[in-house]
This record gives C-alpha cells, sequence and structure tokens, in this order.
C-alpha cells in the first residue's frame, strides 16, 4: 500500500545501538516515513559512518554518536547533545543489546554483569535521559528491544533472558507512570532473526529453530522495523504497555 504522507513527518527518533542489524533497519524504516535520526553506538566505526550516510540519502536529518548506552553519565551527555543537534526527541528505541551466554554452572560474575548493564541498565539510562523533553511536549512513543527468551526463558542465556524480562517489567511499569503525559511505551520480543548477533550460531542450532517456527523462517530485521515503525507513529495511539512478539509464531 502506498500512503500518500509520511508517517513520522517533523519527528525527532533516538536509536540506540543503531550502526548495525536490527538497530540499523529500524533507523533506516523511521526514516523513510520522513523522521529525522540519531543513532548511538558504542563507536564512530565504519558501521556506524555507513548508516549515517544511508540516512542523508534518505534526505533526513540523521547523525551517529558514539556513546555505551551501559554508562549512566555517557547517557546524559549524548542525549543533551541530541536535544541540541536536533531540537526535540519524539521517539526513542531501546535497541543497544549483548549476549555472552554460558551455561548457569559455568556463568561468570562478568558475564551476569556485562549484559545486564547492556541490555537493562541502557534502558533505564535512556528512558531517564530522554523523559523529561517528552515530559514536555507532552508527547512520546518509546520502544524497548525485548526478546522471546525474555518471555519464555532459555537454556545457557539465563543472563540475557534476565535482562530480556527485566525489559518487559519495565516497560510495563514506564507506561503506568507516563501515560498521563500521552508518553507511550511498549516492546518488541523478536524470536530468531537474521542478524550478526545470530549469524554466530552453528547451523544444527540454527535448523532447529527453523523447525520451531510455525513460519518456518528466521525473521529478518526489516520484519522487526515495521513492527516498530507501527509502534513509533499514531497508528498505535492507544497503545501502551504492551509486548508484541515477533517470532513467526514461535511463542504462542
Ligand atoms: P547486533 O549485535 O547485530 O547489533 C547490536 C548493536 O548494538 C551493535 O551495533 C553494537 O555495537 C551495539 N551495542 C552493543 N553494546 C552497546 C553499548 N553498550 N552501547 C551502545 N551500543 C551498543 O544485534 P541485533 O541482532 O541487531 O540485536 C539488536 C537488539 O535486538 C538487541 O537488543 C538484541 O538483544 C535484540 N534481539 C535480537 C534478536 C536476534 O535474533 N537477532 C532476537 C531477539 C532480540
Amino acid at each position: 500500500m502506498q500512503l500518500k504522507y509520511r508517517l513520522l513527518e517533523g519527528k525527532t527518533a533516538v536509536v540506540t545501538g543503531g550502526a548495525r542489524g536490527i538497530g540499523k533497519a529500524i533507523a533506516l524504516k523511521l526514516a523513510l516515513q520522513g523522521a529525522n535520526v540519531a543513532i548511538t553506538d558504542l563507536a564512530y566505526d565504519d558501521n556506524a559512518k555507513a548508516t549515517e550516510a544511508e540516512l542523508a540519502a534518505l534526505g533526513v536529518q540523521g547523525r551517529a554518536y558514539a556513546s555505551n548506552a551501559a554508562k549512566y553519565e555517557d547517557t546524559q551527555n549524548v542525549v543533551n547533545e541530541i536535544i541540541h543537534d536536533f531540537g526535540r526527541i519524539d521517539i526513542l528505541v531501546n535497541n543497544a543489546g549483548i549476549t555472552k551466554d554460558g551455561a548457569l554452572k559455568r556463568m561468570t560474575e562478568d558475564q551476569w554483569d556485562a549484559v545486564i548493564a547492556v541490555n537493562l541498565k541502557s534502558v533505564f539510562n535512556f528512558t531517564k535521559a530522554v523523559q523529561p523533553v517528552m515530559w514536555k511536549q507532552s508527547a512520546g512513543s518509546i520502544i524497548n528491544m525485548s526478546s522471546v527468551v525474555g518471555v519464555s526463558g532459555n537454556a545457557n542465556q539465563a543472563n540475557y533472558s534476565a535482562s530480556k524480562a527485566g525489559i518487559i517489567g519495565f516497560t510495563k511499569s514506564a507506561a503506568k507512570e507516563f501515560g498521563t503525559r500521552n508518553i507511550r511505551c511498549n516492546a518488541i520480543a523478536p524470536g530468531f532473526i537474521e542478524t550478526e548477533m545470530t549469524a554466530t550460531l552453528p547451523e544444527e542450532v540454527r535448523k532447529s529453530w527453523n523447525d520451531k517456527i510455525p513460519l518456518h523462517r528466521a525473521g529478518s530485521t526489516d520484519d522487526v522495523a515495521n513492527v516498530a515503525l507501527f509502534l513509533a507513529s499514531e497508528l498505535s495511539s492507544y497503545v501502551t504497555g504492551q509486548v508484541i512478539n515477533v517470532c513467526g509464531g514461535m511463542n504462542t
């Protein structure tokens, strides 16, 4: 369907971990609908520069910032910089995430702490930093990247599953706190999506995932970005506090 207008004209979006993978796909999808987009990632590297160039090619204001989402101070600073450069923030996509998988028996404290800091604390950091500007605007959409394993758990991913389950509790709480100011907060729970994060999985693991998925394929980054666009736009104006599974039917 060809829309005659763009859904996010005049809006500004911030996407964490936006240099590649799902974050990049979301950044470009929002830009295609007219949004100006700031992406953050650990470094201003070739991935970040490439995404920045692709955003500019879509005719919107697009800029990449180096910032560690797990760090509170870094986050305050980068959000101030983004507000200075863009003037407003309407959409926040908390997407930055890592895995450090291992059986609980062998999982180290470092593996636990790193995953909780990058996946869960980052959501607190960015929501805290962005919330005052959304509060002033009396509008905003916050989208948090959870995972199906945050809903159902997964062997060898206790740290990752706990971080993603934590994001769901955070999302529902923020939705209840921010609702009076028309700030919505929702989570996306992707299943098995083809990105560099999943590219390292052995072939037999990939096959066993595919066999479990009713749609019999891994998801694409675009499959997730389409749902993010829905949640970012006014198409979802009465949707808050929800977790939307994007998993080919795996988690029903
Ligand atoms: P990816 O590894 O391809 O991309 C993640 C991006 O986040 C990278 O650019 C990385 O540099 C950045 N990043 C990592 N640590 C960061 C930090 N401390 N501060 C700022 N940026 C940081 O991963 P992918 O697959 O695109 O995943 C994106 C999100 O989706 C993650 O939260 C992940 O947990 C989640 N997810 C992915 C699934 C999949 O199958 N690929 C399934 C379910 C959830």
